[in-house]
């Protein structure tokens, strides 16, 4: 018995994190392999020089001029004007999240998602101690109208978590279907006349196949849906921890109520506007990413196996009938991907062209 006042309900907790194994090739997190040019690397370092003279200040807690540059990079990568003032941001998508959940979940109210998708929801509904209720998806990993509504009916959810594409299957959620589950949740609130926040996790959009859209095509017609986004993934600053949303002014407003005071450093802030002065850069960097990713997919269907088709920067193949033993085959050969997903299914991350020739050997030999 320890001294401690632990919390009863984190007795069987342990944190959550993907190994971080010192090994050649890591395809394990759904990184963008390819480190920042010497030209942003020179860019972020004079925008941290600017913010450390001042340093003896708090930064910008409102991040006026980031949340500008976030702007104008949505209307160029998606075509949508989106006004700063219905911005948010904050350290990754991960903190994003909690914001959201800690302003419309809580005690008392339930938190909707469908599995398998990204591991970390269940543990920030479990942080704001809201239900953690996971409906299913569809054998072929896409959502169920009829489930949805089910779910969401019986539940009466303060927060719906939708990723698109989602992790770890990389399928993308079309708009139809979500314009269908937006009128659901127009209704499925926790209280009568109140909606569920539908929140679309975007964290790898940027990796979408051509004709696949993105939900900020909707959010004005939506002041109940919200569009998450991070610099992570497509815009290889992982490092970083930056993420941010988009949403009505009344959403945005309750997340200010919950964040911490001065959450975004000012060293992050210049580091981020730094990154954002450079996506130009990255199209070509995606457009690469994607055309490799559609050729380890047809790699991996040649070798006999199963893949979901992705919009996204990874690919979830199989299946085994012991997928540790594989996933420790790839490993002790020098490549780390991730067991995750439903049983039988592992997920590799789209690397280097090196890094997924090295993927495609270790798995043949193992295989
Ligand atoms: C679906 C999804 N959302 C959010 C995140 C977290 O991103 P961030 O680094 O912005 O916290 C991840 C990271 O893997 C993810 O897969």
């Amino acid at each position: 018995m320890s001294i401690l006042p632990y919390r009863p309900e984190f007795a069987n907790e342990s944190p959550y994190g993907a190994p971080q194994l010192d090994v050649p090739v890591c395809l394990n997190v759904n990184e963008n392999p390819y480190p920042p040019s010497p030209e942003l690397i020179a860019d972020i370092s004079r925008g941290v020089a600017a913010a450390a003279a001042g340093l003896n200040r708090y930064p910008d807690r409102d991040f006026m001029e980031l949340r500008e540059d976030l702007s104008a990079f949505l209307e160029r990568e998606s075509h949508v004007h989106v006004d700063p003032a219905n911005i948010w941001a904050a350290n990754g998508s991960n903190e994003v999240m909690l914001h959201v959940l800690q302003a419309f979940a809580g005690p008392g109210r339930t938190v909707v998602s469908f599995a398998p998708t990204y591991s970390m929801y269940s543990e920030y509904a479990r942080d704001v101690s809201a239900t953690w209720v996971a409906g299913a998806r569809t054998d072929s990993f896409e959502l169920d109208l009829d489930e949805v509504r089910s779910v969401l009916e019986r539940e009466r959810p303060g927060v719906v978590l939708l990723t698109s594409p989602n992790n770890p299957t990389g399928t993308a959620l079309p708009q139809e279907q979500l314009i269908e589950i937006l009128d659901i949740a127009r209704h499925t609130g926790p209280e009568p006349g109140q909606a569920s926040l539908v929140v679309i996790d975007e964290a790898y959009v940027e990796f979408r196949r051509d004709g696949v859209s993105s939900a900020l095509e909707l959010l004005s017609d939506y002041p109940y849906m919200a569009v998450s986004r991070t610099m992570s993934k497509a815009f290889g600053a992982a490092g970083l921890r930056l993420g941010y949303l988009a949403a009505a002014k009344e959403v945005i407003d309750q997340l200010t109520i919950v964040r911490l005071p001065y959450h975004l450093s000012a060293l992050t802030q210049a580091a981020a506007r730094a990154c954002l002065a450079h996506s130009d850069q990255l199209a070509d960097q995606i457009a690469k990413i994607r055309e490799d990713r559609d050729s380890l997919v047809e790699e991996l269907g040649a070798l006999g196996l199963k893949t979901v088709p992705s919009d996204s920067n990874f690919v979830m193949f199989g299946t085994f009938a012991d997928r540790h033993a594989v996933w420790q085959g790839i490993l002790d050969r020098g490549v780390l991907i991730r067991e995750v997903g439903p049983e039988g299914w592992l997920r590799v991350c789209i690397g280097t062209p090196q890094e997924n020739a090295a993927f495609v050997a270790a798995l043949k030999e193992v295989i």
